[in-house]
């Protein structure tokens, strides 16, 4: 059978689609990202669609490729998924959670660290030739030791990113989430706490829910007005729980200390935007998976999930399980 494959993803995926006896066609990476019209050609003449990247899959996109029999995500996140519509047309959404974890909460590590310590800021004071002397009071960061990281959504992801939080700096693990997190109580000595108290108490609040109705828009100017004016804010889920005009806000008004993001509102983030020049704001482009070990983690998992999906079996990581109840 035919799947397209909205990018390059790494060839081992590839490999294993092939050799299940499948014809793949990649969409040129010199082309992305791909758009609609091209997108909704390519996919009627396939059976399954590998998403590498972001594309709407819609009510619009099953009417209008009823051959799609699997859409496989080379992504945890499925906000781009409209999955009650995937699942009244019969058709299986897989993800690639798991093997992501330790990697992106490594990148909420990595900008929490940098943030605290304005690294990238003071990274371009050399690449300027403002690196003159020692500076005894210039440009100071904050620690991190035995502070409170707060975290927002606390699944896999949160939970590798408070284990690490913990082991580096002894950090007290507060979170919010739709529900208790037994393991993280158990093993990190994690405390549930209410939205206004993960504010209220966070030195840092690292966010890691998914994108929903309820978390969009979430971190606002009302939600950063009740954080420490110390507080850094870390985003590497999506962009869109956070309002950026807001929180730039916050950051001009000293509401709150920095902030580190994988992940921007909009993505990607314009070159101008003044953001990337601010002391305490370290970005990525949107990095938090990306090693080889886990993005070839990440291809092997969705090329079984297609695969599966050809075959009519349950896919291994299927987001929509309600199909199979
Ligand atoms: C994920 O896996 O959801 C990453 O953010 C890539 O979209």
């Amino acid at each position: 059978m035919r799947v397209f494959i909205t990018n390059q993803i790494p060839d081992n995926g590839i490999r294993m689609m092939l050799e299940a006896g499948h014809e793949v066609t990649v969409f040129p990476p010199d082309q992305t990202p791909i758009q609609r019209d091209v997108f909704i050609q390519h996919c009627k003449k396939h059976d399954a669609l590998l998403v590498a990247g972001f594309a709407k899959i819609d009510e619009d996109f099953f009417q209008q490729c009823p051959n799609i029999k699997v859409v496989s995500l080379f992504s945890v996140g499925y906000d781009s998924v409209d999955l009650a519509s995937a699942t009244k047309y019969g058709i299986p959404v897989g993800n690639t959670p798991d093997v992501l974890s330790k990697a992106t909460a490594e990148t909420a590590f990595l900008l929490m660290l940098a943030v605290s310590r304005k690294a990238f800021f003071n990274y371009q004071k050399i690449l300027k030739g403002h690196w003159k002397q020692f500076e005894p009071v210039a440009d100071l960061g904050c620690d991190l030791n035995g502070k409170t990281i707060g975290i927002f959504g606390l699944g896999k992801i949160g939970y590798e990113m408070a284990r690490k939080c913990k082991a580096a700096f002894d950090m007290k693990v507060i979170y919010h989430n739709r529900s208790h997190n037994q393991k993280a109580e158990a093993e990190l000595d994690a405390r549930y706490v209410s939205l206004d108290e993960l504010l209220a108490q966070s030195d840092v609040i690292s966010m890691h829910a998914n994108l929903t109705l309820e978390t969009k828009g979430v971190f606002n100017k009302e939600s950063f007005a009740k954080m420490k004016p110390t507080a850094i804010f870390v985003n590497t889920g999506r962009g869109n729980m956070h309002n950026e005009e807001d929180l730039k806000e916050a950051l001009d008004k000293g509401i709150i200390w920095g902030a580190g993001l994988d992940v921007t509102n909009p993505e990607p983030m314009d070159k101008q935007n003044p953001l990337l020049h601010y002391p305490n704001v370290c970005v990525l482009p949107h990095i938090g998976s990306a090693t080889l070990e886990t993005r070839n983690a990440m291809a092997e998992l969705a090329a079984k999930n297609v695969i599966a999906g050809l075959k009519g079996e349950r896919l291994p990581t299927i987001v929509n399980k309600q199909l199979y109840e």
